[in-house]
């Protein structure tokens, strides 16, 4: 089927045409795997074309608020995420944000990326970005030759997205281009009213101002204010036994 018959919004993932997955190209599989789906080719093609990640990375795609790991995660956390699901569209029409935050291994990306998952179902532009992967994509369109993407193309496309998803804000290592570069992003963001969702391990505030910039942690933590979820526990990565998804 052609790219071109799934719609009109410049790089929107609509419904899926066969009527057999969510709408992120993978259905659910029984034993929690998951199978390829017939629109999944189309979709690709269609957000490299787009030139913004909206893909799910494979370890969090058969996400779901009634199996392992989410079911394992603290209750009272999934449960802000669930309410946030519940008024998506109004929280993406008003810019409201989602932030993640605390110890690693607690379930901070695997409940951002339901966000992003149902968002996505309900065909808004998404775009999922590691910070470093961010950045690294950013720096890509310093060597646009004509024809690619630039620079400005690639942001006007980051400010415009429904949600913006950026997980490990703070992994990065920091240096002067890239507080400017978050902060550019966020502020656009915030000025249009745009809805984030942030994961980050950093919960202390003067490492944030120091590695996030306080400009940027200020405008996220408005964005974010209703929806500041902490996490902290042990490592779910080195409790094998406690996974059974
Ligand atoms: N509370 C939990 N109980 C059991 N398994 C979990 C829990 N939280 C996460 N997991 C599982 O542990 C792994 C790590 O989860 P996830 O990537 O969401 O952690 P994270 O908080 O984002 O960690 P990091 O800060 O290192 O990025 C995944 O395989 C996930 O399925
Ligand atoms: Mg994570
Ligand atoms: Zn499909």
């Amino acid at each position: 089927m052609p790219v071109e018959e799934y719609g009109s919004s410049a790089n929107g993932l609509p419904p899926c045409p066969y009527g057999r997955c969510d709408g992120d190209g993978w259905i659910p599989n029984e034993d929690g795997t998951v199978s390829k789906c017939d629109c999944l080719e189309p979709r690709l093609a269609r957000a490299r074309a787009s030139g913004i990640n909206s893909v799910l990375p494979k370890r969090y795609r058969g996400v779901s608020f009634d199996r392992p790991p989410v079911t394992e995660i603290n209750p009272g956390a999934v449960q802000v995420v669930r309410e946030w699901i519940d008024r998506l569209d109004e929280n993406l029409e008003q810019g409201n944000g989602l932030w993640l935050m605390g110890d690693t291994g607690t379930g901070k990306t695997t409940l951002a990326m339901l966000v992003s998952k149902e968002a996505l179902k309900r065909n808004h532009t998404v775009a999922i970005y590691s910070m470093p992967s961010l950045l690294t994509r950013i720096r890509a369109t310093y060597g646009a030759e004509a024809g690619e993407e630039s620079y400005d193309q690639f942001f006007e496309r980051l400010c415009e997205v429904d949600l913006l998803h950026i997980d490990d804000m703070g992994a990065e290592k920091q240096t002067e281009w890239v507080l400017e570069q978050l902060y550019a992003l966020v502020n656009e963001r915030y000025e249009r009213r745009k809805s984030i969702v942030v994961t980050t391990n950093i919960t202390d505030q003067d490492e944030l101002n120091q590695q996030i910039g306080p400009r940027t942690v200020s405008r996220l933590t408005e964005m974010c204010s209703e929806s500041m979820v902490p996490l902290f526990g042990d490592d779910a990565r080195q409790k094998p036994q406690l996974r059974n998804g």
